[in-house]
């Protein structure tokens, strides 16, 4: 490299700087969509939470032997809160009660609460092996119990790709579709971005977030190869592969 060249690389990287350095100093300043974002990403990650949970209880629910499995709601969100804390750095709890984020990660750990509650009898069956009470049949009776809640006020849906969908109360409405394709689906996006943009949702302005997941082989026994093959849970395996894009958090924050 010559010396001007270098000379024209040095001053590139400090504008490149000044330029990062005003980004994280905009950053700094709370602006309304900057909250919207941190909430997003908190709800979501109590739902990621509360999955992981009854992922690793997958094969206690399954047990056919075993009735009382000891995981009522008060016992999972609790396991769900450590996992948020251990995750964020950040005691929910500590939430402000009153704040619109205190608000709504409350009515998220009420719907964990009570989606539990209410799949006791369910899951403490004796002599049933698999009951059908999986990570993904729990985010989504979460996102159900949440939206009940915050009526008006935020939604929340684990969807997907429209022909990976399973169950028709996951689809994805007209945003998250055109987000999926447009966007998620892109050979180039980074995997490790969300997309966010202000949209109408039910005719309202809202804070949108989509937040891509990709499957793990974990997910392949009922999702993978070969397509077609009927799976543990009677639905038919999509052949995806490991890496594909499987799911999308879409979190609606009305304006
Ligand atoms: C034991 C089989 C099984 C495994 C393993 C599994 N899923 Fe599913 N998945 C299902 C079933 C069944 C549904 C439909 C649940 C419902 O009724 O809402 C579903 C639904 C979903 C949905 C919601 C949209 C839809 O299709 O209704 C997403 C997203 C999803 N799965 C992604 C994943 C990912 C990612 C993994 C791995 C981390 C995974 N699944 C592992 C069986 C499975």
């Amino acid at each position: 490299m010559s010396r001007k060249v270098i000379e024209i690389a040095a001053a590139a990287l400090v504008i490149g700087l000044c330029a990062a350095g005003a980004l994280m100093i905009g950053a700094k300043a709370a602006t309304p969509a900057e909250d919207d974002a941190a909430i997003a990403k908190s709800l979501a990650t109590m739902l990621r939470a509360g999955r992981t949970v009854i992922s690793r209880n997958q094969d206690k629910i399954n047990d056919p032997k075993l009735g009382d499995k000891g995981l009522d709601g008060k016992t999972v969100l609790a396991d769900a809160v450590k996992i948020y804390k251990d995750t964020t750095g950040v005691d929910p709890a500590s939430i402000d009660a009153n704040s619109r984020h205190g608000k709504l990660i409350r009515m998220e750990m009420e719907s964990i609460a009570e989606v539990l509650d209410g799949t006791q009898q369910t899951i403490n069956r004796q002599g049933v092996g698999f009951k059908g009470f999986i990570p993904a049949v729990f985010g989504r009776q979460v996102s159900e119990a949440f939206g009940r809640r915050a009526t008006g006020l935020a939604e929340m849906k684990v969807t997907a790709p429209p022909k990976l969908v399973r169950n028709p109360r996951a689809r994805a409405d007209d945003w998250e579709s055109a987000v999926i394709k447009d966007k998620l689906m892109l050979a180039s996006w980074n995997k490790d971005a969300v997309f966010s943009e202000v949209a109408k949702s039910k005719g309202k302005d809202a804070y949108r977030t989509a937040m891509p997941e990709y499957y793990a082989q974990s997910c392949l026994t009922c999702h993978g190869a070969p397509a077609g093959e009927i799976d543990i849970t009677g639905y038919p395996k999509e052949g995806a592969q490991v890496g594909d894009l499987g799911a999308v958090i879409s979190i609606t924050l009305y304006k």
